[in-house]
């Protein structure tokens, strides 16, 4: 076992999947880096390879035909959709959970009817399944903000703050009858609006114990000040500095340990990277999300600052071992700028030309929606582009460098937030 080296394939294409190829690509336990897909920026890491992150079949055979050994599934639509079930049964063994524990993501009412169970500190909510009778239930609470999510996988973009009467209504209009979200809307969760900063803990589990990884904190609005559309994350920090010692401690009591070990007296186990996406209310922390897998962006600063070896701690997740890691962080700070192309989240175009600086060993830049072209260019592809980051002793520091390096990338049809990490900022002062 100790000398074994792996044939692994990586199922995914986006920025956090480059930020984790380049973390394993350093362990002695790597032989060979598939991905599927990939992109333009991680073929300069491995070897990208044309099959589709959802196409079960497709990605099992692949596996197969190339004495793939292990496989790292990535995103949420291919965990929701089973493929670790999929690989599982062709006997090739998985980081990620399989379809029955990834439902913590893969449904909404779910993951609050899980929470209400066990007692997990979240937002009180009700579900529906019937438009008339969320209808009903908007005009008897009648208190704004208030929060609409679809059910099911929405691209992040699920969820509507109403302000009013009028616009809780057709938010649950525009989910439940026109579809908006497809079948995700078809059931809705209505919930309390909470207030206070946001956390992402990304954790790895292997069903038995929790191991929390460095918090940081995610910018979700397109544009400075947090003004614009919600996006899958235009930034982030970490550490999170509103994250302190005292509320690790309550999250592990009160949030980890319950939902760990909910999970699998429910019968699904789940053994991967567990997302907890959590606000600091006025009462104490409450969980707003959970998802089945690592976060995009908050992998391309969390991983940069992960001192032990990715890979061995991910076998260790599959392989009920992970009491016996010990996983270090280094006490730097970390900061990720994502570049994306002008008109994201909305319409924006593609294949326009992208040059990257040179840069030193405190810095990356993590490729996501970019391709090459046929001279071996790198050119737009996507929303977002690039995640240029940068670790310091200083969180001051490390803003300082992603935003000297940013400057530096040619991008002309990009734009990127001036103000990733400012509110961090504050709350250090
Ligand atoms: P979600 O997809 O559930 O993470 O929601 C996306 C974003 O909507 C979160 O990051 C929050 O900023 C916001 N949000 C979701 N639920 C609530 C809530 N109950 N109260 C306030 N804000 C929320
Ligand atoms: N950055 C938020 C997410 O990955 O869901």
């Amino acid at each position: 076992m100790a000398d074994k080296k792996y044939t692994v394939a990586v199922i995914g294409s986006g920025g956090r999947e480059h930020a984790i190829v380049k973390a394993i690509k350093k362990s002695p336990l790597i032989k060979e880096i598939y991905v599927l897909p990939g992109n333009g920026g991680i073929a300069r890491d491995a070897y990208t390879v044309n099959v589709s992150a959802t196409d079960k079949e497709g990605v099992c055979e692949f596996c197969k035909g190339h004495g793939v050994d292990y496989a790292l599934v990535i995103p949420d639509d291919p965990l929701v959709l089973g493929m670790v079930d999929a690989l599982n049964a062709v006997g090739i063994p998985c980081f990620g959970p399989d379809s029955k524990a990834a439902i913590i993501e893969g449904s909404k009412c779910f993951s609050k009817d899980f929470m209400k169970k066990y007692g997990i500190p979240t937002a009180l909510y009700e579900s529906f399944d019937k438009e008339e009778d969320a209808v009903a239930y908007i005009k008897k609470v009648d208190s704004y903000p208030m929060v609409i999510k679809a059910d099911g996988l929405a691209l992040g973009k699920g969820v509507i703050i109403a302000q009013s009467r009028d616009e809780a209504i057709e938010a649950v209009k525009s989910m439940m009858s026109d579809k908006k979200f497809g079948e995700s809307g078809s059931r809705i969760v209505i919930e309390e609006f909470m207030t206070g900063p946001e956390v992402t803990v990304l954790s790895f589990t292997d069903g038995n114990v929790v191991v929390p990884m460095i918090s940081s904190m995610d910018h979700k609005r397109a544009h400075d000040n947090d003004e614009g559309l919600n996006t899958g994350g235009m930034g982030t920090v970490a550490p999170n500095p509103y994250y302190t010692q005292t509320l690790a401690d309550i999250c592990m009591e009160k949030i980890f340990i319950p939902t760990i070990e909910g999970l699998k007296k429910e019968g699904r186990t789940f053994r991967g990277c567990l997302y907890f996406g959590l606000m600091l209310t006025p009462k104490g922390p409450r969980v707003v999300e959970y998802n089945c897998r690592f976060g995009d962006p908050e992998t391309q600063v969390v991983l940069p600052l992960l001192e032990s070896d990715l890979f061995e701690i991910m076998l260790a997740t599959t392989n009920g071992t992970l009491a016996d890691l010990d996983v270090r962080f280094s006490n730097k700070s970390a900061c990720c700028v994502i570049y994306a192309t002008k008109g994201y989240p909305e319409k924006y175009g593609k294949g326009f030309p992208i040059t990257l600086p040179e840069y030193g060993p405190d810095c990356e830049i993590f490729v996501a929606g970019a391709k090459q072209d046929e001279n071996g260019n790198l050119v737009s592809n996507g929303g977002r582009v690039l995640g240029i980051t940068a670790v310091a002793d200083t969180l001051r520091g490390a803003i300082d460098k992603a935003y000297d390096l940013t400057k530096k990338v040619s991008f002309d049809e990009g734009f990127y937030r001036n103000d990733i990490g400012a509110r961090a900022l504050e709350a250090l002062k």
